[in-house]
């Protein structure tokens, strides 16, 4: 099962999954980082460009975003592509190049799964995932009811997610219908996952991911079926989780060889 960690907040994640993302980046510079959007990692990104202020190196690491709207004009700040961009290649000096995000442009949309599943074989796949869950329990954009075996394919939103997202746009209308995400199968081929998730509106999809049955009901609980799993959570999303006590034990005994 995953390693369910419940630290204080955003920051003392930030730090924890930096550490080990430092750890893996030093040891192997080139390595594969799967990259997450929305609200979520922004505590890892920002500690990890405190880290490389301070010397620590990206720029032979390669990055993977999980996902990308469909149909936003090239350059529109709310792309995954300027995401990525704005929060993770240049303030942890990657270098652009090594900077993948799936294509949702109009043209040849049919056969952009498949080409970034190429991309990502190419590179031998993903080193370490992070992952936010949707309050519909989506992982990426994988919506309820997507295929345990799915890879990067055009997905339609659904309307909760189109409304959880309108933040980011200027009205509802704005927000893309479809989208381009890495499947549930490509997901589950990275080597580590690392979920995070903050705050009460969580604790109902964190529960289900980590707790419930293994269901596509619920895209986030195909990490039951992965080997290496981190949950990283802070106390609200982790209200729910019927085990919490245990949870909190373990960390408390976690043997001192064992990182992440
Ligand atoms: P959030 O989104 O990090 O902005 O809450 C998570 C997700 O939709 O996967």
């Amino acid at each position: 099962m995953a390693e369910v960690l419940i630290v204080e907040g955003g920051e003392a994640a930030g730090r924890l999954v930096s550490d080990h993302i430092v750890g893996l980046v030093q040891i192997r510079p080139d390595m594969v980082l799967g990259v997450a959007t929305g609200s979520t990692p922004l505590p890892v990104y920002r500690e990890l460009a405190r880290r490389h202020s301070r010397g620590v190196d990206f720029s032979r690491a390669w990055a993977f975003a999980l996902d990308e709207y469909v149909g936003l004009p090239e350059g529109h700040p709310q792309s995954y592509r300027a995401v990525i961009d704005r929060e993770v290649t240049v303030p942890l000096g990657f270098d652009r190049s090594h900077v993948n995000v799936p294509d949702g442009g109009d043209g040849d949309i049919e056969t952009t799964g498949e080409r970034y599943e190429a991309a990502l074989h190419a590179h031998g796949g993903v080193d370490l995932q992070l992952l936010g869950i949707g309050t519909t329990g989506h992982i990426g954009f994988n919506e309820p009811g997507s295929s345990f075996a799915s890879l990067t394919r055009v997905k339609t939103l659904t309307e909760q997610t189109r409304a959880d997202n309108a933040r980011f746009f200027d009205s509802l209308e704005d927000v893309p219908i479809h989208c381009v995400t890495q499947g549930l199968g490509t997901i589950l081929r990275a080597r580590h996952l690392v979920l995070l998730a903050f705050g009460e509106a969580k604790a109902t999809a964190v529960a289900a991911a980590v707790e419930g049955p293994v269901t596509a009901s619920v895209p986030g609980s195909a990490i039951q079926l992965h080997p290496h799993v981190t949950v990283v959570v802070d106390g609200a999303a982790a209200s729910r989780l019927e085990h919490a006590d245990y949870y909190r034990w373990a960390r408390d005994h976690k043997p001192a060889w064992q990182g992440l």
